[in-house]
């Protein structure tokens, strides 16, 4: 179970110290007072050589100068500086740019004007830096596509850390939208009683999140007798349809394209058959700028509609917080974290595990997937879980069958049915199934329970 009391190491609430508010026992010099100098002596010399990834520059804006002399100050380098996001408008589009949004930029019509360069300018990439961090802030924040949040006073060498992480996602240079996809879709009748949703989530790229999507996928699918559907979420650059060798007709663009027109039935023609397990999957779209067209409220609609005649309905998600994977986490019944074993990843969903605290995700819907448990140098599963306070529904061994059912496009729970992955994925299965088995019959004594 997640502990009641949560880890905030990211999100603290103290005031920002330059309002001279107090509360924080390590406060930064408050720069509307703070001497430039002083300012200046608190950039670590190794900034000033910093290279951003993709070549990104950074910049600050608020409306208050000693604030984005300040958030420049943290930096250091060349740093652009503009009172308001209207002023920076006119310099997008000259390449990667981090921008550092002060706590003036908090306002709705500020984050609807990032929401639009989150979809129009791949090349740009904002941190809200905040004063107050609430949840319903953080909620705004992420829908807008801010990439992330930092509560002030700033620890200088996480907003380093920070900008260079966002810098490091950054496309080199704007992308155009393109139009949708093709029209009307034929009919087909399903029916049935309304499935579960499982989001497939991670805090960090490469921890096995389209592995364990679909695996449990084709597990459920080959077990279950409802409909099983497997939908690519990775909308930039989902890999599901690789991995299962799949040369799918349509995508998931193509059905949010249509979202309007369609009722289930038609939906349900979109979908292509994985024939080795029975699972239907709806890919990634084959270009990632179509990822832009996408809302969140779409995939839940998407989701919401599959739900009408699938078991389950599972998503594969990208490892970042946007308005996509927010919307999905929060519509899906079920949440699967997956996570490696090594201090990074233990850190990140630790953060993660915050953040979704904070967003009143229900801990009773998280369940933890420990990816390469068994690996040699890695941490101890015990500690892992009493640090993170979570008990791990599977553990999923290291094992060189994954790599190679990934290049052949053929999942382990068929290729190498034995294998203790293999076992560990239907074990996860049996999980889900009797989930659905207990919230179909309430009375029933064979539910089991995730956490202790
Ligand atoms: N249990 C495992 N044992 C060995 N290799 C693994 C295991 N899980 C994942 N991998 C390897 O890691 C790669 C990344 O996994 P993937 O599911 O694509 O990550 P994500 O979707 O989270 O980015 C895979 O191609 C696979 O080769
Ligand atoms: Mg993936």
């Amino acid at each position: 179970m997640i502990e009641e009391q949560h880890d905030f190491s990211t999100f603290n609430f103290d005031d920002f110290s330059y309002e001279g508010e107090g509360g924080s026992s390590t406060p930064p010099p408050p720069p509307s007072t703070a001497p430039e100098a002083e300012a200046e002596a608190l950039a670590p010399p190794q900034a000033s050589d910093q290279v951003l990834p993709n070549g990104a520059v950074v910049a600050a804006v608020d409306s208050d100068p000693a604030v984005r002399e300040y958030l420049a100050a943290q930096v250091d380098g060349d740093v652009a500086t503009a009172a308001s996001l209207t002023e920076f408008e006119g310099r997008l589009g000259m390449g990667p740019v981090v921008i550092l949004l002060g706590p003036s930029c908090a306002e709705p019509g500020d984050l609807a004007l990032v929401e639009h360069w989150s979809r129009t300018h791949p090349e740009v990439g904002t941190i809200l830096i905040t004063s107050e961090l609430t949840t319903a802030l953080l909620h705004s924040a992420m829908r807008a596509g801010v990439k992330d949040v930092l509560s002030a006073p700033i620890d200088q060498m996480q907003l380093l850390e920070t900008v260079s992480r966002v810098a490091e996602g950054l496309s080199s240079a704007p992308v155009a939208p393109k139009p949708s996809g093709p029209g009307d879709i034929p009919l087909d009748t399903l029916d049935g009683e309304t499935g579960r949703a499982i989001a497939v989530f991670s805090t960090k790229g490469g921890s096995g999140k389209s592995v364990v999507a679909t695996n449990l996928a084709c597990a459920l699918a080959r077990r279950s007798d409802r409909p099983v559907v497997l939908i690519d979420g990775h909308l930039q650059f989902g890999d599901v349809g690789v991995m299962l060798k799949l040369q799918p007709q349509h995508t998931v663009i193509d059905a949010t394209s249509q979202l309007s027109k369609l009722d289930a039935p038609m939906l349900s023609q979109l979908l292509t058959l994985h024939e080795p397990s029975g699972l239907m999957v709806l890919p990634a779209p084959h270009e990632p700028t179509f990822a832009d067209q996408i809302t969140g409220a779409d995939m839940v609609r998407l989701v919401e509609m599959m739900k009408t005649f699938a078991g389950h309905v599972i998503i594969d998600l990208p490892a970042i917080f946007n308005d996509v994977v927010l919307s999905v986490i929060e519509a899906s019944e079920d949440v699967i974290l997956v996570t490696g074993l090594d201090i990074p990843n233990i850190k990140n969903v630790k953060i993660g595990l915050s953040t979704l605290a904070m967003l009143n995700v229900p801990k009773e819907k998280l369940h933890l997937v420990l990816n390469r448990a068994d690996s040699k140098v890695k941490l101890d599963v015990g500690e892992v879980e009493k640090t993170l306070q979570i008990v791990a529904a599977a553990h999923v061994p290291s094992d060189v069958v994954v790599p190679i059912s990934v290049n052949k496009g053929t999942p382990v729970v068929i290729s190498a049915p034995k294998s203790g992955v293999a076992r560990a994925f239907e074990q996860l299965a049996t999980q889900f199934l009797d989930m659905s088995a207990a919230s179909a019959a309430p009375s029933s004594n064979s539910k089991r329970r995730f956490f202790g």
